[in-house]
């Protein structure tokens, strides 16, 4: 199971202030960014440290710093920008790449139009950004094009994922695990998570 929950008390409480259909748009995007956070601070736990030695108040003094490789973040288009800024507010120096995909509404195949990835992508660990994670066409469509790229470290991160969409990367991506603020029921007729959030870029854009 590529899924791991975050399943804070503060996480719970602010994905039930996300499902109110009366948020605002501002209040939705404030949460998200939040939500983020906490995501990465799950998915980054494993980044290595190194020991350095810094002038402290009192003299010298041993700390950590991030060693090793460092960070793309790679938000889906358009709703993955939402997430952006609670990874960077944690992150500040991740690379920013991003993959513009839309969903065919008959097909809900992915289709690509536009990409902009670092030229030293494949030295980098490489986080998704997709507030919904559905079907998991779109997730895959940008894995698979990370993995082309010679990325060899991915993780994906979302606010509510479906059964459909962990399977499928569960299937064609074993090795990506995802983070996620919640895991709802299924996906109605149109490819939309139940009971979800509606359109998440609308929601956070302010264009339904
Ligand atoms: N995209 C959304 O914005 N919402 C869903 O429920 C599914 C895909």
């Amino acid at each position: 199971m590529p899924l791991q929950l975050v399943e804070h008390p503060l996480v719970r409480h602010k994905v039930g202030l996300l499902r109110e259909v009366d948020t605002s748009t501002a209040k939705f995007r404030n949460l998200t960014r939040e939500i983020t956070g906490f995501l990465t601070y799950e998915a980054f736990r494993d980044l290595p440290t190194e020991p350095k030695q810094v002038r402290g108040w009192a003299g010298e003094v041993q700390v950590e710093r991030i060693a090793g490789k460092k960070v793309a973040v790679v938000p889906i288009l358009r709703a993955g920008l939402g997430m952006l800024q609670g990874v960077l507010d944690l992150i500040p120096s991740a690379r920013v790449n991003v993959v513009g995909l839309y969903r065919d509404e008959e097909t809900l195949e992915p289709v690509h139009y536009y990409n902009k990835l670092s030229h030293d992508i494949e030295d980098r660990r490489a986080v998704i950004l997709d507030p919904m994670l559905a079907t998991g066409n779109s997730m895959c469509a940008a894995i698979e094009l990370l993995e082309r790229a010679g990325c060899t470290d991915i993780r994906a991160l979302c606010l509510v994922a479906a059964p459909e969409g962990i399977r499928s990367i569960d299937e064609r991506h074993p090795g990506v695990r995802v983070y996620a603020a919640g895991l709802d029921n299924e996906l109605n007729d149109q490819g939309y998570i139940l009971p979800g959030l509606g359109d998440a870029g609308d929601r956070l854009f302010g264009t339904q």
